[in-house]
């Protein structure tokens, strides 16, 4: 189906993909037209094996080459500057493109048997919340995606960790979306990196839009402890075992131990969970922004954006 143009969600070890064959521009068009997503967002590239990098890109500087060693296969995004056969459309017209090669085993298998480079957006429709189930992405496109590969739940629950080495004028490498593989991890091989400051009007990764991975719910982030005196139906999201549940009409705790990587692998599904039962508001306490926790209070700002 890949080969043949066509459209396949699949699994991937960090959220589910709608994938298409990378260098043909017309599959690439009807995965936007799919998740009504605007022209200027660009798409990830996902290969096999990174030795397949090479393909795609035209300089592979020596910190990447570092932190492909470290983390490919893995929940990774590099930015580089592209070659001449990704097409403008999975780009979006930018001179870079962003590569990485999953850490899953079906994942790399569908993308090795196509033959073909496998552009891939998260499984949802443009600003919605990343589907971490097979069944997430048919609620989301049902007749409209021809085939779902489906593998269970995806082990780390957060997107990519997408490292850019094309914005700095020194070629440094920044950070344009905390994700799956933490800062501190990154930043033990490579040193210290940039951060991107925000720019909502022309994001260099629109994954930095404020409004992104948002519930249809209203999302505060708060502590649990407010006392409210209205009649409002509240859901809780909180990291460990909730201190005030009288004042809450649903709860979802992300993780009982406070494991910020189980609280990333349960984020988008509890979310979810909490949209789907006609809530007021969801109440999102704060986690510290430590390891995985910088990627899940980047989610939950952004879910709160809308
Ligand atoms: O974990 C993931 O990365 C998942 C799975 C399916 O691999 N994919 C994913 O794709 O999250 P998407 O399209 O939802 O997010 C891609 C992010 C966006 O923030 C986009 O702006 C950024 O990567 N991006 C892609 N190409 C870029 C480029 N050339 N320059 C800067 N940012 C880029
Ligand atoms: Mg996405």
């Amino acid at each position: 189906m890949i080969r043949q143009g066509l459209l396949v969600g699949f699994p991937t070890e960090t959220v589910y993909g709608l994938g298409a064959n990378a260098l043909d521009a017309t599959a690439v068009a009807a995965v936007f037209a799919l998740k009504e997503r605007p022209k200027f967002d660009p798409l990830i590239v996902h290969i096999a094996d990174p030795s397949d990098l090479s393909d795609l890109v035209k300089d592979i500087p020596a910190a990447a080459k570092t932190l492909i060693e470290r983390f490919w296969p893995g929940p990774l995004s590099l930015v580089l500057v592209k070659q001449d056969c990704v097409p403008d459309i999975v780009t979006a017209g930018l001179p870079s493109v962003a590569v990485r090669c999953p850490g899953h085993l079906m994942a790399r298998t569908l993308i090795r048997e196509a033959g073909v480079p496998i552009a891939a957006p998260s499984a949802n429709r443009f600003g919605m919340v990343s589907p971490t189930t097979a069944q997430h992405v048919r609620e989301q496109f049902g007749d409209r995606l021809s085939m779902v590969l489906d593998d269970g739940p995806c082990r780390v629950g957060v997107e990519s960790t997408v490292i850019s080495f094309v914005e700095s004028p020194n070629g440094m490498a920044t950070l344009l979306r905390p994700g799956g593989v933490p800062l501190e991890e990154i930043e033990a091989v490579i040193g210290p990196i940039e951060k991107s400051t925000h720019q909502p009007s022309r994001p260099s990764s629109p994954g930095q839009l404020t409004s992104h991975y948002a519930p249809r719910t209203p999302l505060v982030i708060a502590d649990q402890d407010t006392t409210y005196n209205d009649h409002q139906r509240r859901g809780l999201l909180c990291l460990k075992t909730p201190t005030n549940a009288a004042s809450f009409s649903a709860i979802e705790v992300l993780s009982e131990s406070g494991c910020l990587r189980t609280a990333a692998v349960n984020l988008f599904a509890a979310m979810r969970r909490l949209d789907a039962i006609g809530l007021d508001c969801i109440i999102a306490e704060p986690v510290p922004e430590v390891d995985l926790g910088l990627a899940i209070m980047d989610r939950l700002r952004r879910a709160a954006a809308k």
